[in-house]
């Protein structure tokens, strides 16, 4: 991201003394203002939907299947249950305390620090610009070169944290294919697993893994390997904002669900045991 800031001198502030005064704020007459705000109602209300779930602390484990919410793992608060425990609990059942309180910093460094996200609240939340064509909301633009703005630069190491967070999501997924029989497979089932591919497409269509994979070379011919999946990475890369929004779904529909049948509100369509 670059600097922008007007000061005296720099070639903002002699674009500025050469542009001509218009009293309207903006010549645009489009709709400029749906997406920032589409954007702030999205993400407020998904965050108060997670906010609320991971607080709840409750049907988060539906123990006939072995399902746990993502919201909760890996589970290692002193309540949760053994069979949904699989790394131990380590820390104590304070009410403040998520039972994912491990993962939970990490996913929320990774999703704050995400370009795309960066991006959508900068223009909606910021208004900084709100869109193209619209003045900035703010006097200056103090870029992302020092602080607070210069974290955002530790998006490269919490991908590595979501890379984990995935894995282990990917293990609950695994052990979710159970039933009193033995192994079975519902619906729930078929909703964990979408969401776990989901995540991975999102986590492996970052700007920062598409680097770790394909940066830093002189020659792609050298690195067959490394060019074959920066390539597969770079087309993942190309989606990267649908997958932003179509993980926070998929996260919402699988918390949902196990909350609903492990509250009893209905129970799950099994097609194996
Ligand atoms: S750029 Fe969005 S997750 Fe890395």
């Amino acid at each position: 991201m670059t600097t922008t800031s007007a000061r005296p001198g720099t070639g903002v502030a002699r674009e500025r003394a050469r542009r001509a005064e218009i009293p309207a704020k903006t010549l645009r007459t489009d709709r400029w203002w749906l997406p920032p705000l589409v954007t702030v109602i999205g993400l407020t209300t998904w965050l108060a939907y997670a906010v609320t779930r991971t607080f709840i602390h409750k049907w988060y484990f539906v123990e006939e299947y072995n399902w746990l919410t993502p919201f909760y793992s890996p589970c290692v608060t002193d309540r949760c249950p053994p069979e949904a425990a699989h790394f131990g609990t380590w820390l104590p059942s304070a009410w403040f305390l998520p039972e994912a309180a491990f993962s939970l910093p990490f996913l929320l460094l990774f999703r704050l620090t995400c370009y795309y996200y960066r991006k959508a609240y900068y223009r909606s939340f910021w208004l900084s610009p709100p869109a193209c064509a619209v003045p900035d909301g703010h006097r200056t633009y103090g870029g992302e070169t020092r602080f607070p703005l210069i974290f955002q630069n530790a998006h490269r190491y919490a991908f590595y944290a979501a890379v984990v967070i995935s894995l282990i999501n990917t293990y609950d997924a695994a052990v979710a294919m159970s039933s009193p029989e033995g192994f079975g497979f519902g619906l729930g089932n078929v909703i964990l697993w979408v969401n776990v591919i989901m995540l991975w497409a999102y986590t492996l269509s970052c700007h920062s893994c598409r680097h770790i994979i394909g940066g830093r070379l002189k020659h792609f011919s050298r690195h067959p390997v490394r060019y074959r999946l920066w390539t597969g990475v770079s087309r993942l890369n190309t989606r990267h904002m649908e997958l932003a929004w179509i993980t926070l779904g998929t996260l919402a529909l699988t918390d949902f669900y196990i909350m609903a049948v492990a509250a009893g509100w209905f129970g799950d369509l099994r097609f194996v045991n």
